[in-house]
C-alpha cells in the first residue's frame, strides 16, 4: 500500500495532482507535438499522414470532424482555423449523433476523428459508419496504437504523452496544435492564406510553448479567484469567435472536477437566454483578448455589469478598457486571434482545478466519469 502511495507520489513529479501536472506539462508537449513537423525558417510543415494523402484533401467538398467531449471542443476550434485557412467547409458533430442520424457522406468527404483515448466507442462507431459510404478517415489521437488510430486510414498522433486526470488538459491543446499544423498546410497547397500570414502563423505557432509558459504564471491569480468563488452554485463562460469553444472548455472542465453547474455561450447569445440567470450572485467568466471581436465583447461584459453579474475577465497584457469594468482580471500574453485558444484556456484549466481543490473535490477522478468510455 505505502509502495503504491510513494509510486504515484513519483508519477505526479512532485505536483499534488496529475491534473496539474498535465496542465503544467503543456508548453513542453505542444512542443513534442510540432517537432519534427513545423519548420518556421523554411516556411515548411511536414506530417507524414497528411502529405502521403494531400490529394484526398485538397480535393474534399468538406471535411466532417466526429469527437465526443473535450475532442470535440478542439473540433470546434479546428472549424473555424480549417474554414479560415483553408476555404474549405468543415462540420463538427458529437460522434454519438453522427452515428445514429443517417448522416449524408460521400466518398468526396474527409472525415477527422479526434480522440484522447483512441478509444471512445461512439467515436469509433462514427467512423466505421463513414468508411462504409467511403469517405476518407484521418485519426487525431494521442494514444498510440489504439482501436481508433488503427480503424483510420491515416492520422496524426498529438505526442501529447500518458494523461492521468479524467478531465483532459494537454490534450485538448495539442489536438489544436495538430489540427492547426493540418490546416496550415493545406492552406499552403491551396494558397488560401497570404505567405506572409502563413509565415506568421508557422512563427507564431513555434513561441506558443513560450506563451503558455507565461500563461500558467496566471496560477497566483486564478487561486485568489478560487477562493471566491468556490462556492458558487452557477457559473457563466462567455466567448465570441475562436473563443466560443474555449468558453464550451472552460465550463466543462468546471462541471467535471469541481460540480459547480456551469454553461458556455457564445457571448452574443447570451441575450437569448443566459443574461436572465445574471444577478449579483453570478460569476460571470468573459474570455476577451485584444484580437478578435474585442468591441463587441466589451458591449457584451457592460451589459453584465449592468445587472450586477460578477465578471471575471480573461484579457490581453496591458488592456485597461475591460479592466475598469470587470471584478477581475487575468492576463495572458498577446497572439494571433486564431491561436489565442492555446493560451486563453490555460487559465480556464487552472481555474477549475483550483475550485475543485478548495471544495474538497477528487480533482483526478471526479465521481461518475471515466477517462475513456469505451460503452456507449
Ligand atoms: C470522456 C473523458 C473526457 C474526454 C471524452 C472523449 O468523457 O472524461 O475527458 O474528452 O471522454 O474522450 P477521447 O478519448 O475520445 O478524447
Amino acid at each position: 500500500q505505502e509502495l503504491q502511495m510513494n509510486l504515484e507520489q513519483i508519477e505526479k513529479g512532485g505536483y499534488d495532482h496529475f491534473m496539474l501536472k498535465e496542465i503544467y506539462e503543456q508548453p513542453n508537449v505542444i512542443k513534442d507535438t510540432y517537432r519534427g513537423r513545423l519548420h518556421s525558417n523554411e516556411g515548411i510543415i511536414q506530417m507524414a499522414g497528411v502529405e502521403d494523402h494531400l490529394e484526398k484533401f485538397l480535393h474534399a467538398d468538406r471535411i466532417i470532424i466526429v469527437a465526443c467531449g473535450t475532442s470535440w471542443h478542439a473540433g470546434l476550434v479546428a472549424e473555424y482555423v480549417f474554414e479560415e485557412f483553408t476555404r474549405i467547409p468543415v462540420e463538427v458533430e458529437y460522434a454519438s449523433e453522427f452515428r445514429y442520424r443517417n448522416p449524408i457522406i460521400s466518398s468526396k468527404d474527409v472525415v477527422i476523428a479526434i480522440s484522447q483515448s483512441g478509444e471512445t466507442a461512439d467515436t469509433m462507431a462514427a467512423i466505421k459508419l463513414a468508411k462504409e459510404h467511403g469517405a476518407f478517415v484521418f485519426g487525431v489521437c494521442n494514444v498510440v496504437g489504439s482501436s481508433i488510430s488503427r480503424e483510420s486510414h491515416a492520422g496524426a498522433y498529438t505526442h501529447a504523452g500518458p494523461e492521468i486526470g479524467v478531465a483532459s488538459t494537454k490534450a485538448f491543446t495539442t489536438q489544436i496544435t495538430v489540427l492547426t499544423m493540418i490546416a496550415l498546410r493545406l492552406a499552403k497547397a491551396k494558397g488560401t492564406l497570404s505567405n506572409s500570414d502563413f509565415h506568421m502563423y508557422l512563427q507564431e505557432l513555434e513561441i506558443i510553448p513560450e506563451k503558455v509558459k507565461e500563461a500558467l504564471e496566471t496560477a497566483v491569480t486564478t487561486k485568489k479567484i478560487a477562493t471566491t468563488f468556490k462556492d458558487a452554485h452557477n457559473c457563466l463562460y462567455l466567448g465570441r469567435g475562436y473563443n466560443f469553444p474555449v468558453a464550451l472548455e472552460g465550463a466543462l472542465k468546471l462541471k467535471e472536477i469541481s460540480y459547480i453547474h456551469a454553461e458556455g455561450y457564445p457571448a452574443a447569445e447570451m441575450k437569448h437566454g443566459p443574461i436572465a440567470l445574471i444577478d449579483e450572485q453570478m460569476p460571470v467568466i468573459v474570455i476577451a483578448p485584444k484580437q478578435g471581436h474585442y468591441d463587441k465583447i466589451v458591449s457584451n461584459i457592460q451589459e453584465i455589469k449592468s445587472r450586477s453579474g460578477r465578471i471575471i475577465a480573461v484579457v490581453t497584457k496591458g488592456d485597461t478598457q475591460v479592466r475598469e469594468l470587470a471584478d477581475y482580471v487575468i492576463e495572458v500574453p498577446e497572439t494571433s486571434d486564431a491561436l489565442s485558444p492555446l493560451i486563453t484556456t490555460i487559465p480556464l484549466q487552472l481555474l477549475s482545478y483550483y475550485i475543485a481543490v478548495f471544495r474538497g473535490c477528487n480533482v483526478d477522478q471526479p465521481r461518475n466519469l471515466a477517462k475513456s468510455v469505451t460503452v456507449e
